[in-house]
């Protein structure tokens, strides 16, 4: 597959199936997040896939009761989101892998490099034909004791901080089309 086609087709996907990925894209998406560039080459992201369905839900849950509502209106009608559809009990949607991305401290480069991480898992995944999704509010659903102690028992270093989640699974019915751009976003200086 073409990288262009990759990525003008991939789209955030809400609706899964209950069948779990194999473990072979699995690696492979793993592999490319921690293939993904990070600043100064320091490779400090860390990814940990929760395959735990009851852990997920229980942390989905969480992510998606530390979301204030926006005040935007719409994210998909054809996926639609937490912010769409208030019943959706899950941040993760059930889907049936969620990966977390650690990164260490505060500095300008520990958000920038974990989202590097997250971009390159959504491309693999859609050239796999996996689904998958961005999620958001990691800090804040790590930021409480029992965040605290799943770091531990997951050996992430106290210094890490959560940044993104990247949920992947099956597509439960129709892959959405693709999404038109919003025009006047590039200039090109010559
Ligand atoms: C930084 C970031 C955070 C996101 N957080 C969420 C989220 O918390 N929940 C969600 O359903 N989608 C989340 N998304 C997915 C976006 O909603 C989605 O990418 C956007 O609506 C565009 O749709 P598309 O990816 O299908 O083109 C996030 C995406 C990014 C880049």
């Amino acid at each position: 597959m073409a990288m262009i086609e990759a990525i003008r087709n991939r789209r955030a996907i809400r609706k899964y199936k209950s069948e779990q990925i194999t473990d072979e894209e699995l690696n492979l998406i793993l592999e490319a997040g921690i293939y993904a560039p990070s600043a100064g080459g320091a490779q400090r992201a860390m990814i940990v896939a929760v395959q735990d369905r009851d852990l997920a839900l229980k942390l989905g849950r969480i992510n998606a009761s530390v979301m204030k509502r926006p005040n935007v209106g719409h994210v998909s009608a054809e996926q639609p989101s937490i912010i769409d559809d208030p019943t959706i009990r899950s941040g993760f949607y059930d889907a049936p892998t969620v990966c977390v991305i650690f990164n260490k401290g505060t500095g300008q480069y520990s958000i920038s490099d974990s989202f590097c991480s997250a971009e390159n898992m959504i491309l693999e995944a859609y050239d796999l034909g996996v689904a998958s999704a961005i999620i958001g509010r990691a800090e804040m659903t790590f930021d409480n004791e029992f965040g605290r102690e799943l770091m531990k028992e997951w050996e992430i270093p106290e210094d890490y901080t959560a940044r993104a989640f990247v949920i992947l699974g099956y597509i439960d019915g129709e892959y959405p089309p693709l999404k038109p751009r919003k025009e006047n976003r590039i200039r090109i200086v010559r």
